[in-house]
């Protein structure tokens, strides 16, 4: 079977799928996007992503491609077509094609684009298991990274500075030394038994697996607060991790080679897991 992809409007054979040249997304990264993670061939929080999304184009004020309440029905048929059993499906709308200007196009229709794919299984429990290293790096993003706009060549910069250096993921230093987030992920430290992850705003993106953590949190009455941390009270901490839709929950275990606790994946990650997992809506 080979995969397929979703694009303006027709399902056609992944490598065979393309986009115009002057789309607005390739020479202006003028669009955003959405990654769903898919856990038995069901979208995890779809409602909370498809509301960001809608809040993203709102931002931009880029229309919507399809009608909103398509979008669950294509995600379905991209799961269905490319037989996703736990993976992701990445879903992206641009201001569509115009011949180059800097300014909207006036009759231009927004494109849109959606692929999936299938993780290798227990991609996640053992990395999950193994924990990753995180490397800190100067916030050099835009002042609005709370929309999820293909405006990324930051944090490809920082998550690849991060690689170079032996670690997984970059935790990403404000102005003042505070973590902001991860590059493509929200940041958490624990300490005396309190999570601690920073507030939203518009510095860091309001990350769906973070609200869903949060929520999960706090039916089983864990103690939770939202304050900004830096790199002492990360050398203080017990124990520290991210969370995406591409990581779930996944335990640091150390951070610019200090080590987090013991070094190792530690109770509260392995707790904070269970209980992400029995919250998430699955649809
Ligand atoms: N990234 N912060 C940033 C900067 C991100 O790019 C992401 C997600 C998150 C976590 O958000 P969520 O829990 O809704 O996935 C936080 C996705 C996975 C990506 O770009 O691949």
């Amino acid at each position: 079977m080979s995969r397929e992809a979703f694009v303006n409007g027709e399902y056609i054979e992944y490598i065979n799928s393309k986009v115009h040249i002057e789309d607005r997304g390739y020479q202006f990264a003028d669009g955003v996007y959405e990654v769903f993670a898919i856990l038995n061939s069901k979208i995890v929080d779809y409602e909370g992503h498809i509301k960001r999304l809608n809040r993203s184009l709102k931002e931009l004020k880029i229309a919507s491609p399809i009608q909103k309440k398509s979008y669950k029905f294509h995600i379905n048929e991209i799961i269905k077509r490319n037989i996703i059993q736990d993976g992701l499906v990445y879903l992206q709308v641009t201001r569509g094609v115009a011949s180059r200007d800097f300014k909207f196009p006036k009759n231009s229709k927004s494109s849109i684009v959606i692929i999936g794919k299938n993780t290798p299984s227990n991609y996640y429990n053992n990395n999950f298991n193994k924990g990753i290293k995180v490397k800190t790096a100067k916030d050099i993003r835009w002042k609005r990274v709370d929309i999820k706009s293909l405006n990324l060549l930051p944090p490809v910069l920082a998550k690849q500075y991060a690689a170079d250096n032996g670690c997984e993921e970059a935790w990403l230093l404000d102005d003042d030394g505070y973590i902001t987030e991860g590059s493509s992920s929200n940041a958490w430290i624990v300490k005396n038994k309190t999570v601690i992850t920073r507030p939203v705003s518009s510095s860091i993106l309001n990350g769906i697996t973070r609200s869903t953590l949060i929520s999960s949190l706090s039916k089983v009455g864990y103690k939770f607060i939202e304050r900004k941390f830096n790199i002492n009270d990360i050398k203080d901490a017990d124990e520290a991790f991210i969370t995406s839709a591409t990581q779930f929950v996944m335990p640091v275990i150390a951070v610019n080679n200090i080590k987090i606790g013991d070094g190792r994946v530690g109770e509260f990650s392995q707790l904070f897991k269970e209980i992400y997992f029995k919250y998430i809506s699955l649809s």
